[in-house]
């Protein structure tokens, strides 16, 4: 009787610990120091950014994700290198999610709160886009704030999607946008640029064949038509998380 008491507090301690928002599923990285850039776009990250083709090392107006994924595969997933870098007094976020019309979006969330970098995972209800706190692993956390400027770099490890859905463990569809905060409260997800359904193991899978107009390096994925529709590509590797956290 005194066990099963005590079995029954630990529940309870369990599942009030299970609904407070904390921060240990995040671990951060020693060395502070950010260089996001566009070398390796295309060629061993998947870049996709807002507006098309933007460098986040010369524009302070562009909002730019990368993704590299580990070479492990299903079913074991594989861990998503994330560069994030964009303008905002608030947040910016990158979203992955398999289906942007159902189900939840997965946000991982580079934030300042008036100039101190702090980050945050949510999950969005793609049925009504409202957000709240996920516990989703983020490791090697390094972030920096420079006035408006935020970067960060990350690992989601493990991603793993084979039993929550039936579609390619490695497509995503990504999505970036900004918020605003209040002290460390994450405002509503303002959402600016949605791709469609990417091979995250692909780093050249959003680059579009035609060429364009465009002056930057090889590296430049930009498409005039996807552009017409604000939709980019990008491949991700997140699928677990994503319907865990529902
Ligand atoms: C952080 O730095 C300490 C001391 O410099 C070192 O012992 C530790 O391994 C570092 N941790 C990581 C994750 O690099
Ligand atoms: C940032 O990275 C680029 C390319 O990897 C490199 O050329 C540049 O020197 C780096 N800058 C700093 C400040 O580390
Ligand atoms: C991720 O980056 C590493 C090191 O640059 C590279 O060897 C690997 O091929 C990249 N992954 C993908 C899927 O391109
Ligand atoms: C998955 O992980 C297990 C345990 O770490 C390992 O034994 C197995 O080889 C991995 N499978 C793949 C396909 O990487
Ligand atoms: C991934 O999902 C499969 C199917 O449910 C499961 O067998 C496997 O253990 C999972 N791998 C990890 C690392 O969670
Ligand atoms: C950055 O975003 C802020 C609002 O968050 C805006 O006031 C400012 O003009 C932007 N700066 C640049 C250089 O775009
Ligand atoms: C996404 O969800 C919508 C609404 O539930 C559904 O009609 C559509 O077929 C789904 N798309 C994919 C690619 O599964
Ligand atoms: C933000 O920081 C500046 C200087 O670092 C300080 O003057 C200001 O009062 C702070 N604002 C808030 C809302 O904390
Ligand atoms: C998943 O994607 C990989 C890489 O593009 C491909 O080799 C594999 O055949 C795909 N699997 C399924 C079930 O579509
Ligand atoms: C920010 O949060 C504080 C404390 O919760 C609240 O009093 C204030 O109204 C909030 N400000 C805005 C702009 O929402
Ligand atoms: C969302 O962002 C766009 C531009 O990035 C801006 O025009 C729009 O007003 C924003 N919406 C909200 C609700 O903040
Ligand atoms: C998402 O929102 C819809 C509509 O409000 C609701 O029916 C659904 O249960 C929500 N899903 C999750 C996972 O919260």
């Amino acid at each position: 009787m005194t066990t099963a008491l005590i079995l029954l507090m630990a529940m309870v301690m369990v599942s009030m610990v299970h609904h407070v928002q904390g921060t240990s599923h995040l671990s951060f990285a020693n060395n502070t120091e950010v260089n996001i850039t566009r070398a390796g776009c295309g060629d061993t990250k998947l870049c996709v950014q807002t507006p098309d083709g933007c460098d986040p090392a010369a524009s302070t107006q562009c909002l730019f994700a990368s993704l590299n994924a580990s070479t492990t595969m299903a079913p074991n997933g594989t861990d998503l290198s994330v560069e994030l870098s964009g303008n905002s007094s608030g947040y910016i976020a990158l979203g992955l999610t398999a289906n942007a019309s159902q189900g939840t979006t997965l946000l991982f969330i580079c934030a300042q709160n008036n100039g101190s970098f702090f980050f945050r995972t949510m999950t969005r209800n793609n049925s009504n886009s409202m957000i709240s706190p996920s516990e989703t692993r983020v490791t090697e956390i390094r972030g920096s704030v420079n006035g408006d400027m935020i970067q960060c770099e990350f690992i989601i490890p493990g991603a793993n999607a084979t039993d929550t859905r039936s579609s390619n463990d490695t497509m995503f569809i990504v999505i970036l946008g900004q918020g605003p905060v209040n002290g460390t409260a994450i405002g509503s997800f303002n959402e600016t640029l949605r791709t469609d359904l990417l091979n995250v193991s692909d780093p050249s899978s959003n680059v579009a064949p035609t060429p364009t107009s465009n002056t930057t390096s090889s590296a430049s994925t930009s498409a005039a038509h996807l552009h017409d529709v604000l939709l980019l590509l990008l491949p991700s590797v997140l699928s677990v998380s994503l319907l865990k956290t529902n």
